[in-house]
């Protein structure tokens, strides 16, 4: 796959192991905010910049049906060996699709930003995390976009974004997202609720080496606006 110069430093990092944002448990806010995102049973569940999240399965092992978006085959192959689910592989102009035999779980390996929205159809919940603000500023609005144009019509969308405040050795990944630019960007047809706000501890060694005084997680949830 032709990754583009977005996309390089992602298959550095995945090809060094530098993948600190991966948890081996499903996410807090899963958890804590599941109930909100996944109202009833056989939702279709996006989750864009997946890496070899273990929310995918939880999700699948709910009885979801689950779409991943990822454009690094080595977080895509590693995810499907670590939980140990088979699939067959498809090669699309613009991708490669990653398919359990049931076809409830499917992953895309393709830089989100060239993907075939029409060909992935509407979702029911999405989960965001790790994914806007993983990406370059410049891509924020396309992105928003192409979320926006995979939302079906009584949608719920689970965003998780950091906030701090910037400085000249740290702008991110993972970038600062105000929550007033998540209004820019999806408030056309999203109402926004912030669920939860969790802040790092002040030990967390990211803090001192990426020079910042705090960082904090927001857990917001977007829902059609009426
Ligand atoms: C910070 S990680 C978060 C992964 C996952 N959401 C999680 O919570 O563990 C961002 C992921 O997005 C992938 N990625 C970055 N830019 C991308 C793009 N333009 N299209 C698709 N995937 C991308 C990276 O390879 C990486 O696996």
């Amino acid at each position: 796959m032709d990754t583009g110069g977005r996309l390089d430093v992602w298959v550095e990092r995945w090809a060094e192991g530098r993948t600190r944002w991966h948890n081996k448990d499903v996410n807090f806010s899963l958890v804590h905010h599941g109930t909100l995102l996944l109202e009833y049973p056989g939702r279709r569940v996006l989750v864009p910049l997946c890496g070899k999240s273990v929310d995918l399965k939880w999700f699948y092992d709910e009885g979801h049906t689950v779409v991943g978006i990822e454009a690094v085959e080595q977080a895509v192959l590693a995810f499907f060996s670590e939980q140990h689910l088979t699939y067959t592989t498809e090669q699309l102009t613009w991708g490669k699709l990653f398919k359990t035999h049931d076809g409830r779980l499917s992953v895309f390996c393709c830089d989100i930003m060239k993907v075939d929205a029409t060909h992935l159809g509407k979702f029911d919940a999405v989960w965001d995390r790790g994914s806007l603000v993983a990406l370059d500023e410049e891509d924020w609005k396309g992105y928003a976009e192409i979320m926006k144009s995979m939302l079906a019509s009584d949608f719920r969308y689970l965003l998780s974004i950091t906030q701090y405040t910037p400085n000249e050795l740290f702008s991110g990944p993972p970038s600062n997202v105000p929550t007033e630019v998540v209004e820019q960007l999806f408030g056309d047809v999203c109402s926004l609720k912030v669920l939860e706000t969790v802040k790092w501890p002040a030990e967390d060694e990211r803090l001192a080496k990426w020079h910042l005084d705090y960082m904090a997680e927001l857990v917001l949830i977007l829902t059609p606006k009426s």
